[in-house]
């Protein structure tokens, strides 16, 4: 196989060589097609997260060529880059802070991507994930198709998860879709949630449903109050890689990502989670689900709390501006 971009193998560049990074260099190199970079700020990380991962190969038994940076120059014709650098809330850190720190690295660092490799594909994990992706799309000048976010497909796992869990069924038999924001505001869908095609809302009692679609709405602060120091990076890591095999393999799967929408839905101008197929050259073709009047407008209530981070996030640049 031979790429676009002339690799013998696609190549991923990953910016951000901390816990969801280091999971998602992990499950791809286990898929065995991609040759993966690891780049980040601190000296040795993606290094030695790298030559780990090169290690484990002879044992499991994967080609897939592993490498580490602490600069651009190592991504040069990325096929996919996935941008998990940043930082996580800290105790007595606002949510301004937050969003101001972060949206200099995404910034920053999709430029510094785009500048290697401007004919690649973006998936974006930073949080808070909906408005990272603006920052991303903006500092990147790509068309929409090629700016994707991360957050519905691990959201719908954790659904999916729970489901099966209160079904007493095989994960794999159970389907979810999360839509809306990746924030506590997300919309789970239970009339298209099955358990082999049949709706859990015909199979669940409506409290049981709502206490599912609850703790889906909260499965990351879940995580993050039983690790204590962190937040989740397994779940995440193999759901970047549901995308990126989606996009190289060509599979045109049907998953939920944050995409910017532009009319759709009746949303104009903000990324919302809502299901894509994705394929190569990434989006191709953003599907619109028949909604109820409540479902509806809890996807829209939704896209307003993606709003109102994009207005904090003109303030604060605004500020910035003002400042200097
Ligand atoms: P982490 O702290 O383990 O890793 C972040 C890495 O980014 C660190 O190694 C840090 O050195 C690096 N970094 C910081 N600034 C950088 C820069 N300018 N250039 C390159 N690297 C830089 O955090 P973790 O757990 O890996 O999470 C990463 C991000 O993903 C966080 O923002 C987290 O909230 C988010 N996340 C999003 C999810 C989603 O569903 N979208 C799920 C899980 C995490
Ligand atoms: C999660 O949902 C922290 O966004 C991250 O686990």
């Amino acid at each position: 196989m031979t790429t676009r971009t002339g690799h013998a193998r696609p190549k991923v560049s990953v910016i951000g060589a901390g816990m969801v990074g280091g999971a998602v260099a992990q499950y791809l190199a286990l898929r065995d097609y991609a040759d993966i970079v690891l780049v980040d700020i601190v000296e040795g990380l993606p290094q030695g997260k790298a030559l780990d991962l090169a290690e484990t190969a002879p044992v499991l038994g994967y080609d897939s060529r592993l490498s580490g940076a602490n600069d651009y120059a190592a991504t040069a014709g990325s096929d996919i880059v996935v941008i998990t650098s940043g930082i996580a809330r800290k105790p007595g850190m606002s949510r301004d802070d937050l969003l101001r720190t972060n949206m200099g690295i995404v910034r920053s660092v999709t430029e510094q991507v785009v500048a290697q490799s401007p004919d690649a594909i973006l998936i974006v994990v930073s949080n808070p994930l909906d408005a990272m992706c603006h920052v991303a799309f903006a500092a990147a000048g790509l068309p929409r198709e090629r700016v994707i976010g991360m957050a519905g497909v691990l959201d719908s796992a954790r659904f999916r998860a729970f489901i099966a869990e209160e079904a007493d069924v095989s994960v794999e038999d159970v389907s979810a879709m999360v839509l809306g924001g990746h924030g506590d505001t997300m919309v789970p869908i239970s009339r298209y949630s099955t358990v082999a095609g049949v709706p859990i809302t015909q199979i669940l009692e409506p409290g049981v449903v709502k206490a599912l679609e609850d703790r889906t709405a909260n499965g990351g602060a879940e995580i993050v109050s039983l690790l204590k120091t962190g937040s989740a990076y397994q779940a995440p890591g193999a759901s970047v890689v549901e995308m990126i095999d989606a996009i190289l393999l060509d599979k045109r799967r049907v998953l939920p990502c944050s995409v910017h929408l532009e009319g759709e839905y009746g949303i104009d101008g903000l990324f919302v989670g809502v299901p894509v197929k994705l394929g190569q050259g990434g989006v191709r073709q953003i599907i619109e689900l028949s909604l109820t009047d409540d479902e509806s407008s809890a996807l829209k209530k939704s896209a307003g709390a993606v709003q109102d981070l994009v207005a904090a996030m003109d303030r604060l640049a605004t500020e910035a501006t003002a400042g200097s």
